[in-house]
């Protein structure tokens, strides 16, 4: 199999790189580098079956020249920071839904009809039903990102019904391990580095996340997309969410934090419900539909939180690299 990874020197685009190689797979990785790093792929770009071919997904035409030979997109290349919506109004447009149009027309060009897209469990808003599963409706969106999202799947599905686009719509919660470059333990990590006696907490603590490890995450998709399901299922389109079957709160994160950190900071908190403009303070998944594929997280969210600091501690210089 040749893969096609847009994203390919993000967080997850560079581990899921790592995992394809290692399965023996030929991987073409695709990156503007805008928040990506080439240090991700240090290891990838020594490896034969590896090619980098450095582009913007905004140019179709480079795109669809990269991708030609290739048999399975993983589209994982997005603007994929929530927070700031409301100060770039079309940036999420931009990267995420005209950007996966553009995916699509590349795939459609090269005749390439499988496809992994990397959604957002943002995509409910403020659920009503929770945990949320994947056929809760969800007519209101409350963040810019999450209405891009939603628009990329409604394109890959109308292609999965035009043209047979087999396709695997995964609804993450937040991901955290290795390469974590953006998210609350990020914010909290640098800051108890920069002064370990005090925490700024956006919102009042109390808002209830779930998280899934990265490698958990890559299990998950490599797992799916090797099914098949899409293939058989209504519009070739399969959508699972992909979580773990619990979530803490953030002052229960913040213990985690400190606990492994040996700190005891004074925590000053914004106040009000949420941290941002979008920020949703309950997200929490069903995921029986993807447990019911065989696979389960292997790794609890304490445990995936105290691996992300354990990096984050190692390699100080993402800090540097985001200031
Ligand atoms: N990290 C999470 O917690 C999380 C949660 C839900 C969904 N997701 C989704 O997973 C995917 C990967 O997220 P991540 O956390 O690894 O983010 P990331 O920012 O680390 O990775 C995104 C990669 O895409 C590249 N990129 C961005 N715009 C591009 C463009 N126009 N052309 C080419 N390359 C471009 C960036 O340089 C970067 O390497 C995204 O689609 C994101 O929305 C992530």
């Amino acid at each position: 199999m040749k893969y096609f990874v847009t994203g390919a020197a993000g967080f997850i685009g560079s581990n899921l790189v790592d995992r394809l190689l290692l399965a023996g797979a030929e991987v073409v990785g695709w990156d503007n580098f805008s928040t990506g790093d080439a240090r991700f792929l240090e290891g990838a770009v020594t490896h034969p079956g590896f090619r980098l071919a450095r582009g913007d997904n905004l140019d179709v035409s480079a795109l669809t020249a990269a991708m030609h030979g290739c048999e399975l997109v993983f589209h994982l290349a997005a603007n994929a920071d929530v927070r700031f919506g409301p100060e770039h109004t079309g940036k999420d447009l931009e990267q995420n839904t005209i950007a996966t149009f553009n995916v699509l027309e590349a795939m459609r060009s090269n005749k390439i009809r499988r496809l992994v897209f990397s959604s957002t469990g943002s995509v409910y808003g403020e659920a009503a039903i929770i945990p949320t599963p994947e056929d809760a409706p969800f007519p209101v969106q409350t963040s810019l990102y999450g209405a891009s999202k939603s628009a990329c799947e409604g394109l890959i599905s109308a292609y999965g019904e035009a043209f047979g686009f087999e396709a695997y719509i995964f609804r993450f919660v937040s991901i955290l391990g290795e390469r974590y470059t953006h998210g609350h333990i990020f914010d909290f990590h640098r800051q108890l580095t920069e002064h370990p006696t005090w925490l700024r907490v956006l919102g009042d603590g109390t808002q209830r996340k779930s998280y899934l490890y990265v490698q958990d995450c890559i299990d998950a998709i490599l797992h799916v997309a090797g099914l098949g399901t899409a293939a058989k299922a209504p519009h070739h389109t399969q959508i699972y969410n992909l979580g773990t079957p619990e979530y803490v709160q953030v002052k229960d994160s913040i213990r985690i934090i400190c606990a492994a950190l040996g700190l005891s900071p004074e925590l000053r908190f914004a106040g009000g419900d949420r941290g941002w403009i979008g920020d949703n303070p309950f997200i929490f998944l069903e995921t029986k539909k993807i447990q019911a594929t065989g696979w389960k997280p292997k790794l609890t969210i304490e445990q995936g939180i105290v691996k992300t600091l354990r990096w984050l501690a190692a390699n100080r210089w993402v800090y540097e690299r985001s200031a």
